[in-house]
């Protein structure tokens, strides 16, 4: 019987692709960067099953383009806003995303953040190879304690509650908004529910985003809601760039109305080298690397595959975002 053919659209790591190679025809394709849109499209073509990743935009044009035999897309992320869903669904299509194996090592990068952000230490990274560290000074780089001080975490998700546990070893205070959690989910840490978005910006000291991109969080942290954070606050984002509106941010950093942003996350993405963020000493920007520990990625690749194994035998995904296309089969 012929093997069911898949396209993986870049490099993944091994232990998912293995799994992939052995049940599958398989095109992985090989650029750097993501291919190109016109690529996507013909590539697709014929497929039984798509893995993409958050930077391949899989959509109404692209579902067509493949064809009404795709049975699956996996997404290797938790977030699926590159996906359209209801097109997916539309079209009686599962879309899998790989939940749970990255909690951790990316409340492990928001809390690095915050700490960078908070104790200065890319500056002072730069200071010394710059060859400015000429002495001791008592007022040099100073920055914020962590210890002690109030965080506000915007979402109390999974990433949310884990960086909470972080929080709480360093015996900060802990408020959180989620409309849609209770904070029964988070045992062990004391956390205070904040009625309104409004109330956790006016009293965090850090602030840390932890929703999804949706509509209804496409820039949640714009112009209105920057004003309302201390002067001295630290913005931390590590979910997608678009919550935060970018104009809006690098206004409010320029003109001292909050201390400083740490973004593992940006709108655009990826961020130019000469874009006008990069230009201010108060925002510190890495490259979208918030899962990226070899074991971590190693995890989301094989429950990628795993995803992709289970739509092309017709079972249903592990981690399934529109279950809701069961329903509608016989
Ligand atoms: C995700 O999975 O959504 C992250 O942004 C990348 O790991």
């Amino acid at each position: 019987m012929d093997k069911p053919k898949v396209f993986v659209t870049r490099l993944i790591p091994e232990g998912g692709l293995e799994l992939i190679r052995r049940a599958c025809e398989v095109e992985v394709w090989p650029g750097e960067l993501p291919p190109p849109r016109q690529v996507l499209l013909d590539r697709v073509r014929g497929l039984d099953g798509l893995l993409c990743l958050l930077t391949d935009r899989v959509d109404a044009e692209l579902l067509d383009a493949a064809g009404p035999q795709l049975k699956v897309v996996s997404n290797m992320a938790v977030g699926y806003d590159n996906v359209d869903v209801a097109a997916a669904t539309a079209r009686g299509i599962p879309v899998g995303n790989t939940p749970g194996v990255l909690t951790e090592t990316t409340a492990d990068m928001a809390f690095a953040l915050l700490m960078a952000a908070a104790r200065r230490i890319v500056e002072g990274a730069d200071y010394v190879r710059a060859g400015k560290w000429h002495t001791w000074s008592p007022t040099l780089l100073l920055g914020y304690d962590v210890h002690g001080a109030t965080l506000g975490l915007v979402g109390l998700g999974r990433i949310g509650r884990a960086v909470a546990r972080r929080a709480a070893g360093f015996e900060m205070r802990i408020l959180y908004f989620d409309p849609y959690c209770d904070a029964g989910q988070a045992p062990f840490v004391d956390l205070v529910p904040c009625c309104s978005l409004d109330d956790l910006l006016a009293e965090a000291d850090f602030v840390s985003l932890h929703v999804p991109l949706t509509a209804e969080t496409y820039h949640l942290i714009g112009a209105e809601a920057l004003a309302k954070m201390k002067p001295t606050a630290v913005l931390v984002n590590t979910s997608r760039g678009p919550v935060v509106d970018s104009d809006a941010l690098y206004e409010a950093l320029k003109e001292g109305r909050i201390a400083y942003a740490a973004l593992d996350v940006t709108d655009p993405e990826p961020l130019p080298a000469d874009h006008k963020l990069l230009t201010l000493p108060n925002c510190l920007v890495v490259p979208h690397i918030a899962s990226a520990s070899h074991a971590t990625r190693t995890r989301m690749a094989i429950m990628a595959a795993e995803n992709l194994l289970a739509g092309l035998r017709g079972e249903r995904l592990p981690n399934c975002v529109n279950p809701e296309v069961y329903a509608a089969r016989p």
